[in-house]
């Protein structure tokens, strides 16, 4: 995957980097305790991962003139901005780190490597419902897992399973938007657009508002 920085609209961005060419980049952006978790994360790959899903958020915030506000990590894992504006969501896979930023609503991110294994895992984060329209592709299920995973992220909670409580509309393998719903839960019917680009073996996944 290409690295870019994209406006969606005046109000949200999203940026993925290359985590190898981001790895000399100056990190002084970063709150103290940013600074200090980094400081803590001892095994190289995470340190790179880490460091570039901040620098693809510090791009996004750039890209609709906003400062870099500090984040930290809620009880669930999900990142917060420190001064309470705005919404942000994290992804890395592989040798890319990603970010999207909105103003006002709530987003999710993924990005995901196109993998045999997410037919054979299929029962466990599908629906029979979805299995039919999904045809045993590797391609379609990505598109699925990734869509799913994002729209978990933008919701927040640990405890909603990607099976029971996430419900994709049937979609096809040239959609560019899918939908989804989150079901039986306290945070009933609520309604999600995924966008999807795909670039080779990765597909992308964001959403929309
Ligand atoms: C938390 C989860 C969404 C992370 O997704 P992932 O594809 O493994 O990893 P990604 O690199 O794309 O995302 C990592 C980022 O997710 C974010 N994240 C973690 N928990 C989160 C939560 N509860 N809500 C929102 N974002 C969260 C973090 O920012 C993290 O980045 P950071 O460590 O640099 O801060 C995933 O592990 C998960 O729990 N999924 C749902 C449960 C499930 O059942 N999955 C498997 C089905 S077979």
């Amino acid at each position: 995957m290409q690295t870019k920085i994209e406006k969606i609209s005046p109000l949200s961005a999203f940026a993925i980097n290359n985590i190898h060419e981001s790895e000399n980049s100056p990190m002084d952006f970063l709150s103290f305790r940013e600074k200090l978790s980094l400081a803590n994360i001892g095994h190289p790959q995470k340190r790179k991962e880490w460091k570039g899903a901040r620098l693809a958020i510090k791009s996004a915030l750039d890209h609709i003139q906003l400062p870099y506000p500090g984040f930290y990590k809620d009880a669930h894992g999900k990142s917060h901005t420190m001064d309470g504006y705005g919404y942000v969501s994290l992804t890395h896979h592989g040798d890319y780190s990603g970010a999207i930023f909105h103003k006002e609503m709530p987003v999710g991110i993924d990005l995901e490597k196109v993998r045999d294994k997410t037919v054979t895992l299929a029962p466990k984060y599908l629906d029979t419902k979805e299995m039919d329209f999904l045809n045993k592709d590797p391609y379609m299920h990505t598109m699925a897992w990734s869509v799913k995973e994002t729209i978990f992220k933008c919701q927040g909670r640990k405890g909603i399973s990607l099976r029971q409580n996430i419900l994709l509309q049937p979609f096809s393998c040239t959609d560019e938007v899918i939908k989804g719903k989150i079901h039986g839960t306290d945070f009933a019917d609520h309604h999600y657009a995924v966008k999807v680009i795909t670039e080779n073996d990765m597909i992308l996944t964001y959403t929309i508002w």
